[in-house]
């Protein structure tokens, strides 16, 4: 009987462990590799006008400039149920904002919330907020 306790421990271990290790590799994402400034590529008068448009419809300067500060340098604190989170800097600083980040690193960010080292982003958009 004890033996038999014994081995449905361990079973139930073993599944946790392999359970626990899929998880792991499923939500791994890898970092993007740097994009140095001089590499960018050049966009077009047409796309940067569309950008603007969708930065527009997309409300992104309200999130990603504190008051006072200069646009999109990041730095809004947004009040969430899980404590302040903060508007990252969207400028091309290659230290403090995205100046390092490929079209790639963009697209990713945007469409599955993973930063360009491979971090997943707060949902802030969801949340109900409340700026303080
Ligand atoms: C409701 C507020 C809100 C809006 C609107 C918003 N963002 Fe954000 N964004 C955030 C917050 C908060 C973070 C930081 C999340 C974190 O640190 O995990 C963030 C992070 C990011 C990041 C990751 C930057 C980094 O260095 O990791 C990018 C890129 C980004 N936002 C782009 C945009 C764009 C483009 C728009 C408009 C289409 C936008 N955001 C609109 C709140 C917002």
């Amino acid at each position: 009987m004890h033996q038999m306790f014994k081995s449905v421990v361990l079973a139930v271990l073993g599944v946790g462990v392999v359970a626990a290790a899929g998880f792991g590799l499923y939500a791994y994402r890898s970092p993007i590799e740097a994009m140095q400034p001089a590499d960018r590529p050049a966009f077009d008068a047409a796309t940067i006008e569309k950008g603007r448009i969708l930065a527009s419809a997309g409300y992104c300067a309200e999130c990603h400039t504190a008051a006072g500060g200069k646009a999109y340098a990041g730095n809004f604190p947004i009040a969430s149920p899980f404590g302040t989170i903060y508007g990252s800097n969207l400028t091309p600083d290659p230290e403090t904002g995205i100046g390092l980040w490929s079209p790639e690193a963009f697209r990713r960010a945007m469409h599955e919330g993973v930063d360009r080292e491979g971090a997943r982003l707060f949902p802030a958009i969801p949340l109900t907020i409340s700026p303080r």
